[in-house]
């Protein structure tokens, strides 16, 4: 094994993130603009063979987990066939995938036996109507059902809720209920700026706020769960109660000491942060011919360059950053 790709904070980077694709099948408002965004051409997107060169790159320094990202990773007809071949990579132990549930319901069996090991879905309501008003589209049906089927086939099956104020804050106490016998893990997630989702003060809800609503609803039956290492959730079940539920609070207690992660873009860039602008773009070093030395080296250097930490929701270089669309969480 070579070396762990360490930063100058002594942060080594075991988990890479990997967008599958720019495009998706919902419209959500906090990731792109009503719009869409403009695509990267075909030719210029990595191909399959490239990506898995970088996993074999990563895996080669110590990387043990992959999340699939996009865009919808599931719009692509090969995903199946892009897991499997990742966990054909020695080394590979984990492989998740974040999804917004719409249209993997069908295939959750073949990708848990291809060796897809960990689920996150999005759903940022309980109510349809608000479900569409959010993702600008009508799924709220079978994102519910993905969910269901996707708890009796995978260990972790996570529930990611992207909490904006005044549009889904009221329901985070009913987001709870659903874990009280389901085998879940609600995450709600602080709201974040990035390029073109109109992030505003005063639609973002804050982990002090979300967690006054759920103490005065759930007092003394709310404890605290052990963190997992280089975790971004802070996790509490409910006495009693199934499931658990956790925060992401990237803006107000952001997890930048223990980050373990970088993430590839579907267009091939290493963005060794996620609220970070600088990108290197590992497609074009792989097309320059270079060895996979030499690919390790482009990594090795831009790791050393990642920053201690990213400043606060007053930054508003975050909305210079690209899209979410385009970096896949
Ligand atoms: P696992 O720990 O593997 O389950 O993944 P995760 O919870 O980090 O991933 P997921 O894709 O479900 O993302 C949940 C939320 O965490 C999203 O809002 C992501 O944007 C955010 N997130 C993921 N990675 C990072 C990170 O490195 N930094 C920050 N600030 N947020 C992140
Ligand atoms: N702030 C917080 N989370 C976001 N996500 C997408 N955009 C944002 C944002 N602006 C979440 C999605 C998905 C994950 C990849 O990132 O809900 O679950
Ligand atoms: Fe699509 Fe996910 Fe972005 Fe929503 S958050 S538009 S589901 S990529």
């Amino acid at each position: 094994l070579l070396p762990p790709f360490e930063d100058n904070f002594g942060r080594k980077h075991t988990y890479l993130r990997i967008a599958l694709t720019e495009k998706c099948n919902l419209r959500c408002l906090y990731c792109m603009p009503a719009e869409g965004v403009p695509l990267t051409p075909k030719p210029h997107l990595l191909t399959v063979d490239e990506i898995i060169r970088i996993v074999e790159v990563f895996a080669a320094h110590g990387m043990d987990k992959i999340r699939l990202t996009g865009g919808e990773p599931s719009v692509r007809k090969d995903f199946t066939e892009i897991v499997r071949r990742i966990k054909e990579v020695k080394g590979v132990t984990q492989i998740g995938v974040t999804t917004n549930g719409i249209a993997i319901g069908k295939r959750l069996q073949e990708l848990r036996d291809a060796g897809l090991s960990q689920m996150n879905i999005s759903l940022d309501s309980l109510n349809p109507e608000k479900y569409m008003m959010i993702t600008r589209t009508n799924g709220f049906k079978k994102v519910m059902e993905t969910i269901e089927k996707a708890e009796g086939i995978f260990d972790s099956v996570k529930v990611n809720v992207v909490v904006m104020k005044n549009v889904n804050d009221m329901e985070i106490c009913d987001f709870i209920e659903m874990t009280k016998d389901r085998n879940l893990s609600v995450r709600f997630i602080e709201f974040m700026p990035f390029g073109g989702n109109k992030f505003t003060l005063n639609k973002f809800f804050s982990f002090k706020d979300m967690w006054q609503m759920v103490e005065s609803r759930f007092g003394d039956s709310i404890y605290r769960l052990v963190d997992t290492p280089n975790d971004t959730t802070k996790a509490f079940r409910i006495r009693g109660y199934r499931g658990e539920f956790g925060f992401i609070t990237s803006m107000t207690e952001h997890f930048c000491s223990s980050c373990n992660r970088v993430r590839v873009t579907a267009d091939g860039n290493l963005k060794v942060c996620l609220h970070g602008n600088s990108e290197v773009s590992l497609r074009d070093v792989m097309r320059s011919g270079a060895s996979n030395e030499e690919l390790s080296e482009t990594i090795s250097q831009a790791v050393k360059r990642k920053k201690k930490q990213h400043a606060g929701v007053e930054n508003l270089q975050h909305l210079k950053n690209r899209p979410m669309i385009l970096i896949g969480g």
